[in-house]
């Protein structure tokens, strides 16, 4: 059984590397990689990690004997770029004592800073975008010449097909099923940072999904900035939709659950929600965010959809589909947001109750349109703003879960529980996580198991096995 280690934050479901092979590798082939932000971030780090390895260089994880560190990073809010940057200065000293080691910014901050990072730092070598990631092998020899190169190119096609799956388990995998995003949200980086958006191919991501499902995967999240507007510029003919990709998938035997993320409330078509509604893999989730509750903030952002029609496509998936869990991201303090555009944000969580709701600080990124206007919500009103939504959102899923208590759920398991390794811990069709104990000599790990509810918290369901695991 090789040693492996984890790549990200383990809490967050990080890649699964093998870090032996790198003691039978020299210095210089042996790398070091951290990865941060969203799921797209990591499957980019999966791919980079399969071409790295077709070049002869392995993963260690201790960063000391890399020859060869690199940062995948977010752009997405301030916090998260800075988090990297100062890694990074602090590395000075590390390619003062190994004036070989080649220092590599990738991602989203490498493609929204581009050269600046190299004048910023002259000991790093290497920036690259998220379209160039395929070349990293050739940048590092190219870096090792020359001291410092950029590569950040965003309108070639990328080769997506990843290798292998290096996801949190092996049961579990992510596919891309577009890269880039062509809505124009002024607060957003993500348009400059990825590029418009490419669909891939419905065969390529069915071939691919039939090969992770051969070896073993049980579950597959497709991915896609706005992964519900799939199929734009898909070549002529008929139009394509991501309702076709789910139909197609749920083909495949032996796989058991399917889910996507992110969607956008524009583009939830009839056509999805019916393959929602019949589909059996397809889960019980939709992540769709909203952003604000408030009409004259979302066309500040330029959301493309209003209230109304969010609340209309809440209620007609919610008829469709009666056990549907809904997430949603909310971003607070955006430029001139009043309280009582705020209070319209209020009113929409306690309208909705969300089963879940991801709530950011407006973070101003350059390059956006929004950074053409005042970040004029004091940082204090911010904050409050960010706490009460935080604990509106920790009372609604927790009464919620409540009606679950004596309910049967399908929990696919994934490990032992991170605070109590007796007890075994995994996610249902909804994707809410559920604890029950361990039995003695029982290897659970990607087995699907019938689960009563005994206790609700805000987070987690508890309770005991009923059936036996498939
Ligand atoms: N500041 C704060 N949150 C942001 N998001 C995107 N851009 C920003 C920003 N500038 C949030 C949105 C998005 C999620 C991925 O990150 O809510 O849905
Ligand atoms: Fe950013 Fe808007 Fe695209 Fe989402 S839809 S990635 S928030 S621009």
């Amino acid at each position: 059984m090789p040693h492996s280690a984890t790549l990200g934050d383990p809490e967050d479901g990080a890649l699964r590397v093998d870090v032996e092979a790198a003691a039978s590798v020299p210095r210089e082939r042996r790398v070091y990689l951290e990865v941060f932000g969203c799921q797209m971030n990591k499957l980019d780090a999966e791919l980079l990690l399969g071409a790295l390895d077709d070049e002869g260089y392995r993963v260690t994880d201790r960063i000391e004997d890399a020859g060869i560190i690199l940062y995948n990073t977010c752009a997405i809010r301030e916090q998260a770029e800075n988090r990297v940057f100062s890694k990074v200065g602090g590395l000075r000293s590390l390619k003062r004592q190994h004036p070989d080691t080649v220092i590599g910014i990738l991602g989203c901050s490498a493609q929204n800073h581009q050269h600046d990072i190299l004048k910023r730092f002259p000991w790093v070598g290497i920036v690259c975008g998220p379209g160039e990631f395929l070349r990293v092998p050739e940048l590092i020899l190219e870096a090792r010449r020359r001291g410092q190169v950029a590569a950040l190119d965003l309108e070639k096609p990328v080769h997506f097909v990843r290798k292998r799956n290096l996801g949190p388990n092996p049961y579990q995998a992510y596919v891309s099923v577009m890269r880039g995003c062509d809505m124009a949200c002024t607060y957003c980086v993500v348009p400059r940072t990825r590029g418009p958006e490419i669909s891939r191919p419905v065969r390529e991501i069915v071939d691919e999904c039939r090969a992770l499902v051969a070896d073993g995967v049980k579950e597959i999240t497709l991915l896609g900035q706005t992964v519900n507007s799939y199929g734009k510029r898909l070549g002529p003919g008929r139009s394509v939709g991501l309702h076709h990709v789910l139909h197609e998938l749920d083909r495949i035997p032996g796989l058991e659950r399917v889910r996507f993320i992110t969607s956008h409330p524009r583009f939830m078509s009839v056509e999805l929600i019916d393959a929602m509604a019949s589909l059996g893999t397809v889960c019980e989730y939709l992540h769709l965010p909203v952003q604000s509750g408030s009409d004259e903030v979302l066309r500040r952002m330029r959301r493309s959809h209003r209230i109304d029609h969010y609340y209309r496509t809440i209620d007609l998936c919610r008829e469709r589909i009666p056990d549907l869990g809904i997430a949603t991201d909310i971003i607070v303090g955006f430029c001139g947001e009043t309280e009582k555009e705020f209070e319209e944000t209020v009113e929409l969580l306690e309208r909705v109750r969300f089963q879940n709701a991801f709530i950011f600080r407006y973070s101003e990124r350059s390059g956006t349109p929004a950074a053409e206007w005042p970040d004029d919500v004091a940082d204090d009103v911010k904050r409050e703003r960010n706490q009460s939504l935080l604990d509106l959102q920790l009372a609604i899923p927790a009464e919620e879960r409540a009606k679950q208590v004596g309910t049967v759920t399908e929990v696919l398991v994934e490990g032992r529980s991170k605070t109590d390794a007796s007890r075994w811990a995994g996610r249902n069709r909804r994707h809410e996580i559920v604890v029950f104990p361990a039995e003695d000599g029982e290897d659970l790990v990607g087995k699907l198991v019938d689960v009563e509810i005994d206790r609700a918290t805000s987070v987690t369901l508890f309770g005991k096995r009923r059936a036996k695991a498939t």
